[in-house]
């Protein structure tokens, strides 16, 4: 396969990967077998290596895990994960209550004893402790068979490794809800759509994708949280009921929900039915319901379960968060750096007690997907105070007349062309001076690892956009101390330390002015390799896709995204003006021009001049590209001593073989 088929067809395997990667972590609804998934991932695998020039290091293939398509360790319940029968009303409440009466032979005017829990909307999960320590956690799965979450339940804070308690039982198996917090979930969420990423349709979704990462240090970011609320098998201990366990657990140090509550009647259960929904919204994690539980252990073994479902439980449904409108517009908006999401501006439509009159999409993938147009009538779902989202489209009432949003090709704040980065979902402006993105990028430009220009945070940079002294990076070139006088209390001397910070920042060092332009994808690191391998901002401006890509750790979505930041007129009028104003950032090492531009090196056997990694620099500097192994493409190899398979591999494809000294002058000689 010659490059540009193999470039295509890794482009299009990537996709693929990361849809099925979507659908069977997130969504836990795979769509092709394991065993296809595999083949494609190897398929993926195998192209990389033969074409290490293609590899981007976020290629799924290059992951945590290596070469393998893994999953998770499959683990059985020793007991199975049974669900919950539902009610939907008061009605249905009292006819679980009078059941169990008839069922335990109880008189109808008897009150039975319930325990009543907030139904968190997360994911079911089991935890084993030996001996007191925690040794496995699974998801549900299928009830009887779950997956091997252990790695990912240690991230989470409020699980003690170990029961607090001197004699903890031989083994106990507990299990409990998973969920994340509204708050966490939203923050999750908008970092997601910053990051082009695939968002996630609820926080319970968010907290199953979150559980399922393959890459426990992912998990590790994503703030989960658990409430315990059932035995599974449990040796070495006994349990009269219900309360009795979960103070016991809680005292051993398992988080237990604060919320739940031991009532008599059933007149209780629906009063306290009733408080938890009124509650609902207040609380910082989403429920659905409530669960009823019979709260002594024998009785409940005399209800007994039937195929699915326990006879002694309920879950008590509180009415969808959902509610029907028409889609009366949809406008492209600019977020904070710069993704532009489609919002739904919807007829106003009461959902569970609150108005409901924006929706977001999204992205436009997103949209196109569930096919929402301008004129639909949508479902529309809320779960606390997150921004609602579009369920579907009620497509049976469509009348022909609805109209779909095109992607938009300009940035409807700035009108600087809109771009779409492959691999991503979003559509981004990239403008510099975009005011959406404005507050943004000034507090990341003024930061300290960037031109670290002192007292400038966002306190200060809300003033400057608010008196309309600043609409882009340059102008802060061209501030006097009268324009900082015009601050809320601000002082002559702080003005003077102002002035005098941005002053200084215009002769730092050109890496930190390439990471403080916030490129995408562009951190502190590759900023820095850029610096050194072009020297200039001119020469950085003028850099073709070879060239970028020749730097090694720079991939092509990161080629890319350099490239379209320039493309930008907006962008390279306000680096002008910066330079105009005395911003002159000071170039780091000697660059060595491009004399290895397009050149591939290949070092083999112990060098004796330089390290590897010295000579891996020597060549980024140069603009070449130094490889691990000999190909066709290899333009040199440079053999130091006791060189083996890779110089036979030279020899038989017939590629230049060099000596260190050799090398070195090709480094310092003339250009
Ligand atoms: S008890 C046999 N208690 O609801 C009893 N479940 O529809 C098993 N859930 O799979 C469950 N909060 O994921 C129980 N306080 C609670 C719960 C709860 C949420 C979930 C759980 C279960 C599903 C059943």
């Amino acid at each position: 396969m010659d490059n540009h088929a193999a470039s295509d067809r890794i482009v299009g395997l990537k996709k693929e990967i990361s849809l099925h990667n979507y659908r069977y972590f997130v969504l836990d609804d795979p769509e092709i077998s394991d065993a296809a998934y595999d083949l494609i991932f190897r398929e993926l695998v195998e192209l990389e290596r033969e074409h290490p020039e293609l590899v981007d290091p976020n290629s799924p293939a290059q992951r945590v895990g290596g070469a393998q398509p893994v999953r998770f360790n499959q683990l059985s319940h020793r007991i199975p994960m049974l669900s919950l029968e539902n009610a939907f009303n008061d009605a249905e409440i009292a006819d679980f209550d009078s059941r169990i009466k008839r069922y335990l032979s109880l008189s109808p005017d008897q009150s039975l004893v319930y325990l009543c829990e907030p139904k968190l909307d997360g994911l079911a999960v089991e935890l084993v402790f030996e001996n007191g320590e925690f040794v496995a956690g699974s998801t549900r799965g299928d009830g009887f068979i779950g997956e091997d979450v252990t790695q990912n339940l240690k991230t989470i804070k409020t699980l003690p490794p170990r029961l607090e308690v001197a004699d903890p039982p031989k083994r106990l198996e507990v299990r409990g809800e998973v969920f994340l917090n509204l708050k966490d979930f939203q923050k999750l969420t908008s970092d997601r759509e910053e990051a082009g990423g695939l968002p996630f349709a609820n926080p319970r979704n968010a907290a199953a994708g979150s559980l399922r990462q393959l890459d426990s240090t992912i998990t590790r970011k994503r703030p989960l949280s658990i409430f315990c609320f059932a035995p599974g098998e449990v040796i070495g201990r006994e349990f009269g009921s219900q309360e009795e366990f979960l103070s016991a657990i809680l005292s051993w140090g398992l988080p237990v929900n604060p919320l739940i509550r031991k009532v008599s009647g059933i007149r209780e259960v629906i009063s306290y039915y009733n408080e938890m929904l009124a509650k609902r919204d207040s609380l910082p994690y989403e429920i659905d319901g409530v669960v009823v539980k019979v709260d002594s252990f024998p009785l409940q073994r005399d209800l007994g379960e039937k195929t699915r479902s326990p006879r002694w439980a309920i879950a008590c449904k509180f009415p969808p968060r959902q509610g029907e409108t028409v889609v009366e517009d949809i406008c492209p908006q600019v977020g904070r750096t710069g993704v532009i999401t489609p919002v739904a501006q919807l007829r106003p439509v009461e959902v569970s007690g609150v108005l409901v009159s924006r929706a977001t999409l999204h992205n436009w993938d997103e949209m196109e997907k569930k096919d929402i147009r301008i004129g639909d009538t949508v479902v529309v779902e809320r779960a606390g105070d997150v921004i609602p989202a579009v369920v579907r489209v009620r497509v049976e009432k469509r009348t022909g007349a609805e109209k779909p949003l095109p992607l938009p090709s300009f940035c409807p704040e700035c009108g600087s062309e809109v771009v779409k980065i492959p691999d991503e979902v979003a559509v981004r402006c990239m403008g510099l001076s975009c005011p959406a993105q404005l507050l943004g990028s000034i507090v990341h430009f003024a930061s300290r690892n960037a031109m670290d220009i002192e007292g400038l945070g966002e306190r200060f940079v809300e003033q400057l956009l608010q008196l309309g002294l600043v609409k882009n990076l340059a102008d802060l070139y061209y501030l006097g101390r009268e324009d900082f006088m015009r601050f809320v209390r601000m002082g002559d001397k702080l003005a003077g330390n102002l002035l005098a910070a941005i002053e200084n920042s215009k002769q730092r060092e050109l890496g930190r002015f390439v990471y403080a332009l916030g490129i995408r994808h562009v951190g502190e690191h590759t900023a820095r390799l850029l610096a050194s391998a072009f020297g200039s901002i001119e020469d950085l401006v003028k850099a073709t896709e070879d060239e970028l890509l020749s730097i090694r750790e720079v991939g092509p979505q990161v080629a890319q995204s350099i490239i379209t930041f320039f493309l930008n007129k907006q962008n390279r009028d306000v680096i002008e003006r910066m330079f105009a104003a005395g911003v002159k950032p000071a170039a780091g090492e000697k660059r060595l021009g491009g004399r290895f531009a397009g050149k591939t090196f290949v070092f083999t056997g112990s060098l004796s001049l330089f390290t590897r990694d010295e000579a891996k620099r020597l060549v980024e500097r140069g603009g070449g590209h130094a490889a691990g192994s000999v190909s066709r493409k290899t333009s040199f190899v440079i053999a130091g001593t006791d060189a083996g398979s890779k110089l036979l591999k030279a020899r038989e494809l017939g590629v230049k073989i060099l000596s260190e000294d050799d090398f070195l002058g090709m480094v310092e000689g003339p250009d």
